[in-house]
């Protein structure tokens, strides 16, 4: 049988992690954020594969890959949580269960940053654990998909 498969995906600027505000987004990099979600997905039994892109065609692209190569979605929308209907759309389009992650308690912060247009279509959110936040997104993927296979 194959392993549940999940796309994280990193959106805008994630890609500066370690280096950008660290006081907010910490010292850890993006490589680091993505070994931690392979060793997650190692000990959970999932098949990962971690992306980012600061484009929103290019986010878009991959989620409508989930159609036919992933089962579940991880995603970090970065900035494009707060704007984004396209990105929405995408994964009300494809089906398939999304947990939305914010490094930061985006709650705490700038009255911009409360609104996400993803939040009213994620399966859950990871707000404020840090990069945590990816782990505790996995380890509920893979008993929402645990979940969908035994119905
Ligand atoms: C973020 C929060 C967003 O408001 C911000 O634009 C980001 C990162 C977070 O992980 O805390 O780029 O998604």
């Amino acid at each position: 049988m194959q392993l549940p498969s999940v796309l994280v995906l990193n959106g805008p600027n994630l890609n500066l992690l370690g280096t950008r505000e660290p006081a907010i987004y910490g010292a850890e990099t993006l490589s680091d954020v993505e070994q931690m979600c392979r060793d997650a997905a190692a000990r959970l039994n999932l098949r990962v594969d971690c992306r980012q892109s600061n484009a929103e065609h290019q986010l878009i692209d991959w989620i409508h890959e989930c159609r036919t190569q992933f089962d579940g979605i991880v995603i970090n929308p970065g900035a494009y949580t707060h704007t984004s209907v396209a990105i929405a759309d995408a994964i009300v389009g494809v089906a398939k269960p999304v947990i939305e992650v914010h490094i930061s308690n985006v709650h705490k912060r700038e009255a911009f940053r409360h609104h996400s247009y993803i939040s009213p279509i994620a399966e859950a959110i990871l707000v404020g654990c840090g990069t945590q936040g990816y782990v505790l997104a996995l380890e509920r993927m893979a008993t929402v998909l645990a979940k969908k296979v035994a119905k």
